[in-house]
């Protein structure tokens, strides 16, 4: 077991060392919706609790459901209940309501923004705002455009600011991609925008950048002369989950990889930035991206697997196939597992494969980091090694079981030099007892603050669409059925091959 010295829990002290937000207005547009429920309102309590939310922060939920502030207060107040990290206590809660209204809107009726702005730019709300598009993506430019059009798109005077966190998806391809930037920049600075991933608000993503540049012993390692490979794996036990017409028009490649599993790949393959600050970070981040070979059709055909999912069993359940999901085409060739291998072509990377994978009704939720080592130069006791010798791996578990672990040699105790694997564990757990903050409440907090370090940059979600792009375009040209795997399974057959061609395999999480 590592020796962790506890003279602090930064876990424990949730995200210490920041300072407090200005008062602010925060409007949630789609805060009748399911994200507003399960992470943005449970996530504002448990800042509360932390006492980050600053002095003021007044809350407008706006949606087009006709509720009155007390239906919609013990909406959320149930919501909070049901989904906060923490049981709530009922006097924070009431301090968190008593800020809280709501305000139904069409989101494409131009009078109703007036009379939003009206009201928020009275004398009881703080001037500075923070607009939050929760509500389908077909809203979001609209949204902006009227924000724009009322005056509400940028501050009042000099020392107050205007923001606004933009939802995945962000675009459905690179052009749409492209246009809904172009459609936010007519209204807002790119300083005023915030895209949201929530994978990089998860403690254990952030620190993949702490492990790799806050100590001396890992970075001289971290190049193609002594690492081999990576796979990484983002694993799911649960369905479509009741968003089968969202997923239908999605699938796994835009879902997943398009960002969560490229911001993965970007923060283990990136440089260390000039300075640890919101574009250095981004500037490195979309440099990977921008080295990342993009797909030939035959790349695509050779390098990527899609499959769906068969009914199969789940934790001892039976589980239905993705065609008898609700909501889903009967006909549907949306993949609910995606595998590839990435290259990137660049000075540190050159020649080592990256092995993506992710999917739905896997055998268990798991997502890691898995960086092979390359073997010893020479094997003095090969004679001897037991026949499960692996190479050195090194892997950081992201969640469910967050932690790093490192895999090496070891001797078997005994007269002869016999040789074993065996794996030295840290544990987030163990080491920072206590559960860490949401994600979604560091992110908030961020664009409370105006830091976007974890927030991705324009030219960085476009970096990523491009490759997409690449690979939507080969599978477009593709026909017939697509492969399928049985729930319950580690995916379709075709990804062992895929990963067998280089003479590797997929880790078992
Ligand atoms: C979301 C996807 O962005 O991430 C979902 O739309 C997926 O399909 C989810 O289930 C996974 O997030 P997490 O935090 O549970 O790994």
């Amino acid at each position: 077991m590592m020796d962790t010295v506890l003279q602090e829990n930064p876990l424990k002290e949730g995200l210490g060392g920041r300072r407090r937000p200005d008062p602010f207005t925060f409007v949630i547009f789609g805060a009748a919706g399911d994200l507003a429920h399960r992470k943005l309102f449970p996530a504002l309590y448990n800042l509360m609790v932390d006492n980050w939310l600053g002095t003021d922060c007044r809350i407008i939920g706006v949606a087009r459901r006709p509720y009155d502030d007390g239906e919609f207060r013990r909406e959320v107040a149930q919501a909070i209940e049901e989904h906060s990290r923490r049981k709530p206590d009922p006097a924070i809660l009431n301090r968190l309501m008593e800020n809280t209204r709501y305000v139904t809107a069409d989101f494409n009726d131009q009078d109703q923004y007036q009379s939003l702005r009206e009201q928020i730019t009275g004398p009881d709300f703080p001037k500075n705002y923070l607009f939050y598009l929760a509500t389908p993506p077909a809203a979001y430019p609209v949204i902006a455009a009227h924000l724009g059009a009322v005056g509400l798109a940028h501050a009042e005077s000099p020392e107050h600011w205007v923001r606004i966190i933009v939802e995945k998806p962000f675009g459905h391809d690179l052009e749409s991609a492209v246009a809904l930037n172009h459609q936010l920049h007519q209204v807002f600075d790119e300083s005023q925008i915030y895209r949201i991933d929530h994978y990089l608000g998860k403690e254990t993503v952030q620190n993949i950048l702490v492990f790799r540049f806050a100590n001396g012993i890992f970075e001289p390692l971290w190049t193609r002369q002594y690492i081999d490979n990576v796979q990484i794996t983002v694993a799911e036990s649960l369905g479509v989950a009741g968003r089968g017409s969202y997923y239908d028009h999605a699938g796994a490649l835009r879902d997943m990889v398009q960002n969560h599993m490229l911001q993965l790949v970007s923060l283990i393959a990136m440089e260390p930035p000039v300075a640890f600050e919101a574009d250095a970070v981004r500037d490195e981040k979309v440099k990977v991206l921008r080295s990342i070979r993009p797909f030939s059709t035959r790349d695509v055909a050779d390098y990527t697997v899609r499959a769906q999912y068969e009914a199969g069993s789940i934790d001892g359940e039976m589980v239905p196939g993705y065609l008898d999901e609700p909501d889903i085409a009967s006909d549907s060739r949306t993949e609910s597992y995606v595998a590839m291998r990435l290259l990137i072509d660049n000075w540190r990377w050159a020649g080592v494969p990256f092995y993506l994978r992710t999917g739905k009704r896997l055998a268990k939720r798991a997502t890691e980091i898995a960086i092979q080592f390359k073997t010893a130069p020479h094997r003095f006791f090969q004679q001897t090694e037991t026949p499960e010798l692996s190479p050195n791996l090194l892997t950081l578990k992201i969640q469910p079981d967050e932690g790093i672990s490192l895999r090496f040699g070891a001797k078997v105790p005994g007269p002869e030099i016999r040789v074993r694997t065996v794996n030295m564990e840290f544990l987030y757990g163990t080491s920072f007892a206590g559960a860490p903050p949401e994600a979604y409440e560091r992110l908030l907090l961020d664009a409370m603050i105006g830091d976007s370090t974890l927030f991705t940059r324009k030219d960085e979600v476009e970096a990523a669409w491009t490759l997409v792009s690449s690979i939507l375009h080969g599978w477009q040209r593709a026909r017939g059925p697509i492969p399928t795997y049985e729930s319950g399974t580690w995916g379709p057959e075709e990804a062992d091959t895929l990963i067998q061609q280089n003479g590797f395999h997929w880790r078992r999480p």
